[in-house]
């Protein structure tokens, strides 16, 4: 019997990563044979650890903090949605090359329209932050065709440098501060990092109208602090475990060839919080 195809998730730092977990599921149910582990990097020591990685027979990784633009820069060939991310979450390991590709913003986008049921064509969106993962979903937020896509940023620089970079997509994109925000939005996406120290964005309780839908892209067991002020003021919320199934769904894919059942995973990942 020959070995199971190897496939790593790399960070620092790795203990927490669910993605062993999601990926042994994904694997039982479309029958393959890969193994998927934890793998720690030394801060200072990516490439290495991928190219040992390489030589060791590895297949494909997938990169988490802190190494995302990293492997941007370590990747031979990239997809145009890593492209415009200006990160890499897979790296898909071929003969002779590597090749990288960014699946988080097609998983937001999956999360929130396949599995939430929620339609981003034609809608107003707000997207709150500017780091890297904001910038990482804009590009398959754009493929749905919102009517308009609003960016806000505690540093409005920082908004005002996506929403050029992304301008001429189709999509009417705006930059914006905090304070300049009056209206209420169909779908707002908390992409800030505020969340990570139970911090709250600064965003006005109007943007929130009782029809809108609040998407948080981090999660825990409990909701968000910005889950939790936005259905205070009527919002329908969902947080980030989703995206992180998602994510992980599109990278088998592009390794496997296969669309494991997201569903299920994601069902039993919440009873595991
Ligand atoms: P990431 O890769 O998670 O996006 P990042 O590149 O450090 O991390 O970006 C963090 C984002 O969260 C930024 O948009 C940051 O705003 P600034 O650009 O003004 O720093 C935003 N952010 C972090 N804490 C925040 C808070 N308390 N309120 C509002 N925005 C916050």
């Amino acid at each position: 019997m020959s070995l199971p195809d190897r496939y790593v998730v790399i960070g620092n730092p790795i203990a927490h990563s669910k993605s062993p977990q999601i990926h042994a599921r994904f694997a039982e149910q479309t029958g393959q044979q890969i193994s998927y582990e934890r793998l720690l990097a030394p801060i200072d020591a990516f490439e290495e650890t991928v190219k040992i990685l390489i030589a060791s027979g590895g297949r494909g990784a997938n990169i988490t903090v802190p190494f995302k633009q990293e492997a941007f820069r370590l990747a031979d060939d990239l997809s145009p949605r890593a492209q415009a991310a200006g990160a890499v979450n897979t790296l898909q390991f071929r003969e002779g090359s590597v090749f990288g590709d960014n699946t988080d913003g097609v998983g937001l986008v999956r999360d929130i329209v396949a599995a939430a049921g929620v339609a981003l064509r034609g809608r107003q969106v707000l997207l709150l932050g500017a780091g890297g993962a904001a910038r990482g979903v804009i590009l398959p937020l754009l493929a749905e065709s919102p009517a308009r896509l609003v960016l806000v940023n505690r540093t409005p620089e920082r908004a005002a440098e996506l929403a050029a970079q992304f301008s001429g997509e189709g999509v009417l994109i705006e930059a914006r501060g905090y304070a300049d925000l009056g209206e209420a939005f169909d779908v707002v996406i908390n992409a800030t990092s505020a969340s990570l120290s139970s911090d709250l964005p600064p965003v006005l309780p109007s943007v929130f109208g009782n029809r809108s839908f609040v998407y948080d892209m981090m999660y825990a067991a409990e909701p968000t602090p910005f889950m939790a002020f936005a259905s205070y003021y009527g919002a329908t919320v969902r947080d980030g475990l989703g995206m992180l199934v998602e994510q992980a769904a599109e990278s088998f894919y592009l390794w496997r060839g296969m669309r494991p059942q997201t569903a299920p995973v994601y069902d039993w990942l919440r009873t595991q919080l």
